[in-house]
């Protein structure tokens, strides 16, 4: 099923532009193996595999991944680097986190399920109780085995709600590729508000300076964003998984008391034994 908030990732050129295709930082790299290798996870989903680099990275490591994401696009960009890299167990498959469980029928018992690089927030919620991030973490957890884990992330919504500004902290990639940022809240009459954050991308043929900043052509992207507080995030999620479920929070991977003003928060939570 095609849902709306989708558009903007079925654009290739979108897809080059945003940076996707970068490699990861090593701050990204270290939290999510570690995460992973802490809970002797070894089935993985990727439910918003984009165009398959961090699922490629998992492959590389050994683990065993079933990918998805809603748009085509990325689906067809990651079945090439499959064919490029010529990994047949790697299953590529277009689902959308709201129709999850219809759309991977015949896969389940991961041990963990991952949603990350803040593409929940990619998903505008039009019902006034966050209904439609009750029924995606609803189902990400029935993709679960009993202990297993969900890897979910969110840019820090809040301090641009309260502050009308996001923070531009380079935390998931090795080299900088935002030069700038700049957000926008959308008021339509009776529908939600939108949060448009344009990200003034470095192009790829930039070459980095000696803190691995990027400098080069400017081109200004802007993707339509979720304005959703962190508390609130994380209370569905403890509504979906149990109150009393173990999880860890974090912010720009680290605990979370460790970092001031963070760009992302990271949650993990498992479902029960
Ligand atoms: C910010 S991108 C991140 C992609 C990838 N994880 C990466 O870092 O390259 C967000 C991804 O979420 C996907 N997405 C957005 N809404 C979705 C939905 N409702 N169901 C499934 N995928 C969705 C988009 O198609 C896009 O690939």
């Amino acid at each position: 099923m095609a849902f709306s908030n989708q558009r903007e990732f079925e654009d290739d050129n979108n897809i080059s532009r945003l940076g996707v295709l970068s490699e990861r930082s090593e701050g990204f790299k270290q939290w999510v193996f570690g995460q992973l290798e802490s809970r002797q996870c070894h089935h993985i989903l990727e439910a918003a595999c984009g165009t398959g680099g961090d699922s490629l990275l998992l492959l590389k490591k050994g683990y065993n991944v079933v990918s998805s994401d809603g748009s085509q696009a990325m689906v067809n960009y990651a079945k090439n680097a499959r064919e490029e890299q010529q990994i047949e167990t790697w299953d590529i498959l277009q689902a959308n986190w709201l129709t999850l469980k219809d759309d991977l029928h015949v896969y389940g018992g991961f041990d963990a399920v991952l949603c990350l690089s803040s593409s929940m927030v990619c998903l505008i919620d039009s019902t006034p109780n966050f209904d439609l991030y009750r029924r995606s973490f609803e189902n990400f957890k029935s993709m679960l085995k009993p202990g297993g884990v969900l890897l979910i992330d969110h840019r820090n919504m809040d301090v641009i709600m309260d502050h009308g500004r996001p923070i531009n902290k380079n935390v998931y990639f090795k080299y900088n590729t935002i030069s700038k940022m700049a957000s926008e809240v959308c008021k339509c009459p009776g529908k939600p508000d939108v949060t448009n954050i344009t990200y003034d991308m470095i192009q790829e043929s930039g070459k980095s300076d000696n803190c691995g900043s990027r400098k080069g052509l400017i081109e200004k992207v802007t993707i339509p964003l979720q304005p959703i507080r962190a508390t609130k995030f994380a209370s569905i999620l403890a509504e979906v998984f149990g109150e009393d479920c173990e999880h860890a929070l974090y912010a720009d991977f680290k605990p979370i008391k460790e970092v001031d003003s963070p760009a992302y928060y990271q949650y993990v939570f498992q479902k029960t034994k």
